[in-house]
């Protein structure tokens, strides 16, 4: 088994000497030595303003990180994926999500073959099946139009469909309810379904593979209440559609492929919103607005592909977010959107993120010594401000902190005496980068009158580095370029790190434990238990509870 060798290079050895040296300075260092530091260290393109000055860098840490990502010929590494190479190397798949959002006419070819083709004529086929569905042509078993739609899946399944509804919420029918199922409790599908109408309701089953327990679980009991309700097993085929790349596994489960919409194994399932698995997007939004934001999805794939490095986004963050994981020891990355319509962002993100580079091994099987990916987490502000930025500001972990803010409210609200809750809600996430960079030294402390003692607890360190990306306003297109900015910024990541981000065998053990556990639990004798002696005394506990 080979070494890993990122370690010994020369790039990442200069950056290791650079850290020791900048690594030690302040923040409000760096900004008094240059008073021109947040207008340069800043980056403008496909509509979004990236502001990463108060990252604990200075141009030659860029410099160096660049030297890194030649090193680790980021150039040819993304060349490949977009020529569709086989780059998912565990799996031996190509990884093409952006194919799912080139224009027509666009060529790309897997094996010999035109996928761009393939992915328009299930995006027209999406499109058709969205307008009749909205437009109340498509009728269910009993005749009545469908007014709810609940979309069943798991992982990149659902984590991207449910963000992008609550994202784009405000371009959405409101006259329609959408809801979202995923966890095999079964609270998950009772609470989603309790208040609708079967006649009404349009389940849209979705999964990849299409073998997934839990899906195939809520898939089974939905079928139960739809045709408990409407009487007749025949209703299933007004009332299902499938999302999969499994046509043997839907017509099993007993949905007419004609009702189904398609996908490819070159999709990986947390980069997959934006195929067919986005259908309930699509009903939500429509098609113009769907293609909207597929155009924003382009945008940054092209700005990705093409630009320099110097001011590359997704090349910018991700190379920043080695720097701070392996450089600066951050152990987490904290994404904070100042925009309630980004609720679901920081778990869609941390699906994206930490199934992607949550790796120990290079793509050569040989054990990293280094850290790879970090943990991604976050809330919106304000909210967060409230909780956990007490530990941002003041604990003994630095924790580097995305913003993420728009220019304009979708749902203006004017303040008495003037200005709007917007206003208040982006003055918080200006001032918080700020506290977080420049702190408040205890000279400060003490000169604001505060006593001795007191002081330290009211002393703010500083030095904590975060970035602030901001654009104009929510739109589809808006929320396509910041997606996309993730994605490449998580595959430049983990094209350092020399490891696959596109396969995630760390999910197989647990399930398949769980297999032997289902047996064990539901077994009407007591089972003989050869697990440890807490999983044995756990099994039998659980026995014990759910008869008494
Ligand atoms: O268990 C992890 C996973 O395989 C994810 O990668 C995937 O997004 C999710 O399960 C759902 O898989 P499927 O779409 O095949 O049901």
């Amino acid at each position: 088994m080979s070494e890993p060798r990122l370690t010994r290079l020369p790039q990442w050895q200069a950056l290791q000497r650079h850290a020791g040296t900048i690594g030690h300075k302040h923040l409000r260092e760096l900004f008094a030595a240059d008073p021109h530091r947040g207008e340069q260290l800043v980056a403008e393109e496909v509509g979004l303003y990236l502001d990463y000055s108060k990252q604990r860098v200075d141009a030659d840490t860029l410099h160096l990180l660049r030297e890194l990502a030649a090193a680790c010929q980021l150039p040819q590494r993304i060349a490949a994926m977009f020529r569709g190479e086989r780059i998912n190397t565990t799996e031996n798949r190509a990884v093409l999500h952006v194919a799912l959002r080139a224009p027509a006419g666009e060529k790309i070819l897997v094996d010999g073959h035109d996928v761009v083709a393939d992915v328009h004529a299930v995006l027209d086929r999406m499109a058709a099946f969205a307008d009749r569905v909205r437009s109340g042509a498509w009728l269910g078993h009993d005749g009545r139009r469908i007014r709810n739609v609940v979309s069943i899946g798991i992982g990149g399944s659902d984590l991207g469909p449910v963000m992008a509804y609550e994202a784009l919420r405000a371009y959405s029918r409101r006259d329609m309810a959408f809801r979202f199922v995923s966890n095999v409790d079964g609270t998950d599908f009772a609470e989603a379904v309790r208040d609708l109408d079967a006649a009404e309701t349009l389940f849209i089953v979705c999964s990849k593979t299409f073998t997934t327990l839990e899906t195939l679980a809520n898939a089974h009991a939905a079928r139960a209440w739809s045709v408990a309700a409407l009487g007749d097993e025949r209703a299933v085929a007004k009332h299902f559609v499938a999302v999969s790349t499994n046509a043997a596994e839907v017509a099993k489960f007993g949905i007419d492929t004609a009702n189904m919409f398609g996908f490819w194994d070159w999709v990986g399932g947390r980069y997959s919103m934006d195929s067919a698995i986005g259908l309930s997007t699509m009903l939500a939004i429509g098609p113009e607005h769907f293609r909207a934001m597929l155009a924003g999805f382009h945008a940054m794939d092209e700005h990705f592909r093409h630009a320099p490095f110097e001011r590359n986004l997704p090349v910018l963050m991700g190379l920043l977010a080695v720097w701070n994981n392996n450089f600066l020891d951050a152990a987490s990355v904290a994404v904070l959107p100042y925009e309630q319509y980004l609720k679901r962002f920081p778990a869609y993100l941390q699906q994206l993120t930490m199934e992607s580079n949550g790796k120990r091994v290079t793509l050569d099987g040989a054990a990293v010594d280094y850290a790879t990916g970090p943990i991604y987490w976050g809330e919106p502000g304000t909210n967060g401000q409230h909780s956990f930025y007490q530990l941002l500001h003041q604990g003994t972990r630095i924790v580097p902190c995305d913003f993420i803010g728009f220019g304009q409210s979708l749902n203006p609200l004017p303040v008495q005496g003037g200005g709007d809750q917007h206003d208040l809600l982006m003055a918080n996430l200006i001032a918080q980068g700020e506290a977080l960079a420049f702190g408040k030294t205890a000279k400060e402390v003490r000169a604001a009158g505060t006593d001795a003692a007191l002081a330290p607890h009211r002393t703010f360190p500083g030095n904590r580095p975060s970035s602030t990306l901001l654009a104009p306003k929510l739109t589809p297109h808006a929320l396509g370029t910041l997606i996309a900015l993730y994605e490449h910024s998580v595959f430049v990541q983990g094209v350092i790190w020399d490891i696959d981000s596109f396969d995630q065998w760390g999910v197989e053990l647990g399930k398949q434990l769980a297999k032997t556990t289902i047996a064990e639990l539901t077994a009407p004798d007591e089972p003989t238990l050869a697990h440890d002696s807490s999983t044995n005394t756990l099994i039998r506990r659980y026995r014990q509870l759910r008869e008494s």
